[in-house]
């Protein structure tokens, strides 16, 4: 009896110190594309020696694959991925290089991430419509997670219901994920995935609900919004809505931005705590027809992107590192988009929309407001990981944590 109150009073402190912990966002997850170990020069980007652990709570091994006939998970570059560490051995050690990181910090979750846009859609679509082929996944998944020391499996299927996949998807994935919890559960393996941001993708390839209820947390690809595919420029990821679409024949442009499409998931029935909000590091290039024209909504070469960048290799899209580090050599006119929150850049040919540190600052703090889980990133191997713009290396990441911090400094 004398102990009542005691215990009284210990359950108490121990409900207190729940709900503050689930209103704390957990940090950031970064992706890392892992196949960045092979670019030029500073682009080169190793997990072992370039991760910050104290930036990163979360990081995410990307991709795998699948195969549509069996339902199999695949190695989409054995000799990176597997092996025993050297070329001589045959093979990169790419997985347990990764999952050793856990060893620097022991409370670093790490997954491994399946899909991506250039694996599509069609063969996630045959294989969840098939209760065969899903156990298959399922097994295969939690087999790879064992052998490398994995904490979770994040799902990246571009998307249920689109690019190839049919209706029945939607209510396939929600089969396919109650599954993966089931199994997940008896391991205590994580799951998450990755979902198309706007409110039309979260119509047409998603049960909402469903997804917040199976997964542990939802990453929304707040990004990729605009690019060489609209008739205009644009920044890919602006937190609040332009009012430079108006009075053009674009306004329906100006509905593409993060904070309706957060508020749509959250509508449609997302609880806040298992959203995880992402965040580009890199930019969508453009290129100008009129030089004299370089706001955002200026016209551009119909379908054509900027100047692929010396590490990424790809035109219509630059990392933050090879933006700051060849904005001044190529003469870049940067402006702060204070409306959208956000930066564009020109030239005399090309243009850029994207994040810099004061708008990583103002999205993670927009993030903690909004009591979710946690940031994301796309991706940690386009910040400037060496410090090669500035006196610190991982700019943008450390803006992110400085946004979740009590007290920002950069916003
Ligand atoms: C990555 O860094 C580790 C540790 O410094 C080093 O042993 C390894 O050779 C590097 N990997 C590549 C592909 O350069
Ligand atoms: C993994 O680590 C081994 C041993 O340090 C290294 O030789 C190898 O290059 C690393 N792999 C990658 C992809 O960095």
């Amino acid at each position: 009896m004398r102990y009542e109150p005691v215990i009284v009073l210990l359950v108490a402190v121990l409900a207190m110190l729940a709900s503050s912990a689930v209103s704390a966002v957990e940090g950031t997850a970064c992706y890392v594309g892992t196949w960045a170990y092979g670019r030029a020069g500073n682009g080169a980007f190793n997990t072992s020696e370039h991760l910050n652990l104290d930036l990163c709570s979360h990081i995410i091994y990307s991709f795998v694959g699948i195969r549509g006939d069996t339902g199999e998970v695949v190695s989409l570059d054995e000799r990176l991925d597997y092996g025993a560490g050297t070329e001589e051995t045959g093979g990169l050690r790419g997985f347990l290089n990764f999952t050793d990181l856990k060893k620097k910090n022991p409370n670093l979750r790490t997954s491994l991430a399946i899909g991506g846009w250039n694996e599509g859609s069609e063969k996630y679509s045959t294989v969840s419509n098939d209760p065969v082929k899903r156990r298959k996944f399922i097994e295969s998944t939690v087999s790879l997670l064992q052998e490398y020391n994995f904490d979770g499996f994040d799902l990246d299927w571009e998307y249920p219901n689109q690019r190839g996949g049919s209706p029945v998807d939607v209510e396939n994935f929600n089969t396919l994920i109650r599954e993966f919890r089931e199994e997940f559960d008896k391991h205590g393996y994580y799951l998450s995935a990755a979902v198309g941001a706007s409110s039309n993708t979260a119509d047409l390839s998603y049960h909402v609900p469903s997804l917040s209820k199976y997964l542990d947390r939802i990453f929304i690809m707040a990004y990729d919004l605009h690019g060489a595919w609209d008739p205009v420029t644009g920044i890919h990821a602006p937190l609040y809505r332009t009012s430079a679409y108006d009075n053009t024949a674009n306004q329906a442009l100006a509905g593409l931005y993060v904070d309706t499409f957060v508020r749509g998931w959250l509508n449609r029935g997302a609880d806040p705590e298992k959203i995880g909000l992402g965040m580009p590091t890199y930019g969508k290039t453009f290129r100008l027809s009129d030089p004299n024209n370089h706001g955002v909504g200026a016209p551009i070469v119909p379908g054509t992107g900027g100047s692929a960048g010396p590490y990424t290799g790809e035109s219509g899209t630059l990392g933050y590192n090879e933006y700051c580090e060849y904005k001044e050599k190529n003469g870049w006119t940067e402006v702060w988009d204070g409306e959208q929150i956000g930066i564009y850049a020109y030239t005399t040919t090309d243009w850029i929309g994207l994040d810099n540190q004061k708008s990583l600052c103002i999205k993670a703090k927009y993030a903690k407001d909004l009591k979710l889980g946690t940031a994301m990133i796309w991706a940690a191997e386009t910040d400037d990981f060496r410090g090669v713009c500035g006196p610190t290396s991982h700019p943008l990441l450390s803006a992110i944590k400085d946004g979740l911090s009590s007290n920002p400094t950069l916003c």
